[in-house]
């Protein structure tokens, strides 16, 4: 097991990446379980194969756990479901020295860590995520919320978890094509910031693809310590520290947005494409050189995530994808501020961005 502290004055916690974490629940948790019922909030498809595992750790300990199961999915990051969970949770008489488990993927866990930051104005949380990307990405950093009807994520708080423990036996049962979307984030923090990362996933990612223990403890253990640094660095993003995590975000959301928020492309798949346009876009810009766009848009395309714009069918111009980004979250104060990158490793936030440029860059990405 490796162990990744997140330093926040006065809201540190460690982030432990191993194997029988599930299993162990109760010894790892220890102390912020005070009480005998211990609140669980989960998704059928995650209870189906954990809940057991996690109630047996639970029970022996003397605990009683209680679980909400919900129906899996983004719709469960709606005010509806918020006030439901919220309501079990004081039904279940949670006090704010307690610690409410959160069991599943992003969005158990953004649902979960934002109902335990507005309940009795702030309680406490446990992240057990069972997805790559959550164990990767959200469960560490803090950002809690739900969504609205004019977006994802715009209605939400910063609340940090008092641990998260990422077991790796979780992803086992993960469907490919997710294990897919978390990988994508997984080879961002090489691009991003780490060119020896990056080497390490083009010689080691179909390992972690199909489920190698060894690498896969390396790649999570290593992306956690990458959010980490970023989190405890910028930890509301302020100072763009954290933004550049949303490389790949701005080109993927447009992606995201013209394909209705659907199956059709998943977050991560969407974040991959869109790390090969800005890839793409900072070699049209001189940024980088064409051989390191191409390198990058191979590690993704091996990856079995896609590469090619021209690949979804998407029928649209250059233009509309880019109008698209003007509903993007990262809008300000009218500029939209776009993750670049000078090197494999080395990624920028580039105000000066015209969109006009964007949308003929992809007109040619859409034909080609
Ligand atoms: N808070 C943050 O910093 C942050 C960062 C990135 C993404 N997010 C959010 O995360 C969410 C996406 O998270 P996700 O990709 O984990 O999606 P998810 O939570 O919807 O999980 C994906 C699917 O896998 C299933 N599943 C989860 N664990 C499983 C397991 N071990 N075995 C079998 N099935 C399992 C789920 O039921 C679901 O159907 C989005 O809402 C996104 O906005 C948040």
């Amino acid at each position: 097991m490796s162990v990744t502290r997140v330093e926040l004055a006065g809201r540190s916690y460690e982030v432990r990446v191993g194997g029988g974490l599930l299993a162990d629940v109760a010894g790892q948790c220890g102390a912020l379980l005070r009480k005998t019922s211990v609140p669980i909030v989960t998704d059928s498809n995650v209870s189906a194969r954990w809940q057991e595992t996690v109630a047996n750790s639970l029970i022996a300990a003397g605990h009683e756990p209680q679980f909400l199961v919900l129906d899996p999915g983004e719709g469960a990051k709606s005010w509806a479901v918020l006030e439901r969970v919220v309501d079990w949770l004081l039904e279940q008489e949670v006090e704010r020295g307690d610690h409410i488990l959160a069991l599943g993927g992003g969005v158990i866990g953004d649902l979960t860590g934002f109902a335990a930051a507005i309940l009795k104005r702030g309680c406490g949380f446990v992240q057990l995520p069972t997805t790559l990307l959550a164990q990767v990405d959200s469960s560490v950093g803090g950002k809690t919320g739900i969504n609205a009807s004019a977006g994802k994520n715009l209605i939400g708080a910063f609340h940090q978890p008092s641990l998260v423990l990422a077991d790796l036996d979780s992803l086992a049962t993960l469907p490919p094509r997710e294990m897919g979307a978390g990988y994508a984030e997984v080879i961002k923090y090489g691009i991003l910031g780490d060119a020896e990362f990056f080497s390490w996933c083009e010689a080691n990612g179909s390992r972690v693809m199909a489920g190698d223990a060894d690498a896969l403890e390396y790649a999570v253990t290593e992306s956690v310590k990458a959010k980490a640094r970023i989190v405890a660095e910028d930890e509301r993003e302020t100072t763009g520290a954290r933004a550049l995590l949303n490389l790949g975000h701005t080109f993927g959301h447009a992606l995201e947005a013209q394909t209705g928020f659907s199956d059709r492309l998943l977050h991560g798949e969407a974040v991959a494409l869109g790390m090969v346009l800005a890839a793409r876009y900072s070699a049209r810009k001189a940024y980088i050189s064409e051989e390191d766009a191409s390198r990058i848009a191979q590690a993704i395309a091996s990856a079995g995530l896609p590469a090619e714009c021209s690949a979804l069918g998407l029928n649209c111009s250059g233009r509309t994808l880019a109008d698209h980004m003007l509903h993007d979250k990262k809008m300000d104060a009218g500029a939209l501020p776009f993750v670049l990158l000078r090197g494999i490793g080395e990624a920028f936030l580039d105000r000066e961005v015209q969109l006009g440029d964007v949308a003929e860059f992809l007109d040619g990405e859409l034909a080609a």
